[in-house]
């Protein structure tokens, strides 16, 4: 594709963003979905699991120092809020992004909102 048909096509998907309000391009802060079909994934529940130990444990497990972190209520969660809170962090809540691949925040937040979670 030569230049001045590549410029034509940015523009045209461009004006395309503009007109849906969609962001027709991916963003890389953009957050995954959480599809039923991926909640219920036997394997992210044990990646997620892993993570947990790994990761979180040290703030959120009950035997962490207390008052480090606020224990975790799955219950009053959306996944995408544990998602977001994991990539972008919040107050005292560290950012892992640079930590953690996508898959492991992916699983770990699976993990959280799943049956099996325990703190
Ligand atoms: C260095 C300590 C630390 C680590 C490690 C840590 N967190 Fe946190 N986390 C916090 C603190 C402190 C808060 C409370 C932030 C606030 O709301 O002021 C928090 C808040 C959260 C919240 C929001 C809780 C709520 O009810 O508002 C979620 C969800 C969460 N953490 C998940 C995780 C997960 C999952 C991991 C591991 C991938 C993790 N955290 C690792 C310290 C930590």
């Amino acid at each position: 594709m030569n230049r001045s048909k590549t410029l034509r096509v940015a523009l045209v998907v461009a004006a395309l963003a503009m007109a849906t309000g969609l962001p027709v391009l991916a963003q890389d802060n953009a957050l995954p979905p959480f599809p039923k079909e991926l909640l219920d994934q036997p394997e992210q529940v044990t990646l997620g699991v892993d993570v947990f130990q790994r990761t979180c444990k040290f703030c959120h497990g009950k035997t962490a120092y207390p008052g480090k972190a606020p224990s975790l209520k799955p219950s009053r969660y959306q996944p995408e809020f544990v998602y977001d809170r994991v990539t972008n962090g919040f107050r005292g809540m560290p950012p892992l992004k640079d930590m953690l691949s996508e898959k492991e925040r992916q699983a770990v937040t699976v993990y959280i909102m799943s049956k099996d979670f325990s703190n």
